[in-house]
């Protein structure tokens, strides 16, 4: 379908994927002045630990989980973007330990520059996922804009009593990485270079549904999806919120390959940057500043990040007592 397309698709992104987010500080520094969000009575998670998703009591055993996520091309290809966004959006409902229900599509088109007709390739792609993940995919909205984006808004059920929180981590227990990390490297190397990564894309297609039912049957009550903020910036919002210092073994996480190398190469994303200057006064490292990068690369579409162990998944770090003020993570 690339063909087709007057210019590569990832031409017309001025960011790319989940390394187009807001940057997370400032995102804290506007989210602080709202009022509404806090968690209370039926609102079982509000906006205060930055969760991954919205959760709502509607009785006793069953939750309302709510989320959004939408990005410009990460890739060249619109089904396969259309893929990944999905994977991506669907994410924040197992990362809350929930079953997406349904979804509609959020789709921005700069219909002067391309043929609006192509979007049907990124929705399928879209629907694709959606459909392996049991999630009816109904309508949306879509929009005229400069620059192409695509996801979703799903919603999904949970039980009240068995979400996985980003507040619930205890000290002492181990941290189980599911997906290797490296995707906002590889995806800037694509995007500069038009190199292709399979298995990049089968990493980001991957749903984190698997790993999500296996935390539950684990009895894990503590996760988090690791996206845009990098595995450091996300740890570092989990021990915040679940009060605990963490620490991180730099040698047992898992990379996609090519991603080491890429980096040497200087294919860094401005966003995986920004995470590490964000976490940067927050670390306690005996690593180089490239091990850094590396960890705080912003991912599209990772995986979860799992206060517990999974059968199959590498354990990268625990989390330990607080000790001093603030959150700290130690990076060995
Ligand atoms: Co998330
Ligand atoms: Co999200």
């Amino acid at each position: 379908m690339a063909s087709q397309l007057p210019a590569r698709l990832t031409s017309y992104a001025a960011g790319g994927g989940c390394a187009c987010k807001v940057p997370p500080g400032e995102l804290e520094r506007v989210l602080e002045g709202l009022p509404a969000g806090r968690a209370g009575a039926d609102l079982l998670v509000g906006v205060e630990n930055g969760d991954d998703a919205a959760v709502v009591r509607l009785d006793g055993d069953r939750a309302v989980i709510a989320t959004a996520d939408f990005f410009t091309p990460v890739v060249d290809d619109l089904r396969d973007w259309g893929r990944i966004a999905a994977a991506n959006a669907l994410s924040d409902v197992y990362a809350m330990g929930g079953e997406p229900l349904v979804a509609v599509n959020l789709l921005a088109w700069p219909r002067d520059l391309l043929d609006f007709g192509l979007a049907a390739e990124v929705l399928a792609g879209g629907a694709e996922v959606a459909a392996e993940a049991g999630c009816h995919l109904a309508g949306g909205h879509s929009i005229d804009d400069r620059e192409p984006k695509y996801g979703l808004a799903v919603t999904g059920l949970g039980d009240p009593a068995h979400l996985l929180r980003n507040d619930a981590g205890q000290a002492g227990l181990p941290l189980t990485l599911t997906k290797p990390l490296g995707l906002g490297i590889l995806n800037n190397r694509h995007k500069t270079t038009g190199e292709v990564f399979p298995e990049a894309v089968d990493v980001m297609t991957t749903l984190n549904r698997d790993a999500s039912r296996a935390a539950l049957a684990a009895g894990v009550a503590c996760a988090t999806d690791v996206t845009g903020f990098g595995l450091l910036g996300h740890l570092l919002k989990l021990c915040r919120a679940s009060v605990v210092d963490a620490e991180i073994d730099a040698a047992a996480v898992p990379y996609v390959a090519g991603a080491r190398e890429s980096l040497a190469d200087g294919y860094l994303p401005g966003g995986s940057r920004r995470n590490l200057d964000w976490v940067r006064p927050h670390l306690d490292s005996r690593v180089t500043d490239d091990e850094l990068l590396l960890l705080a690369d912003a991912q599209t579409s990772g995986g979860l990040l799992v206060v517990g162990e999974l059968p199959g998944h590498p354990v990268v770090g625990r989390l330990v007592r607080r000790a001093g003020d603030g959150a700290r993570v130690a990076v060995r």
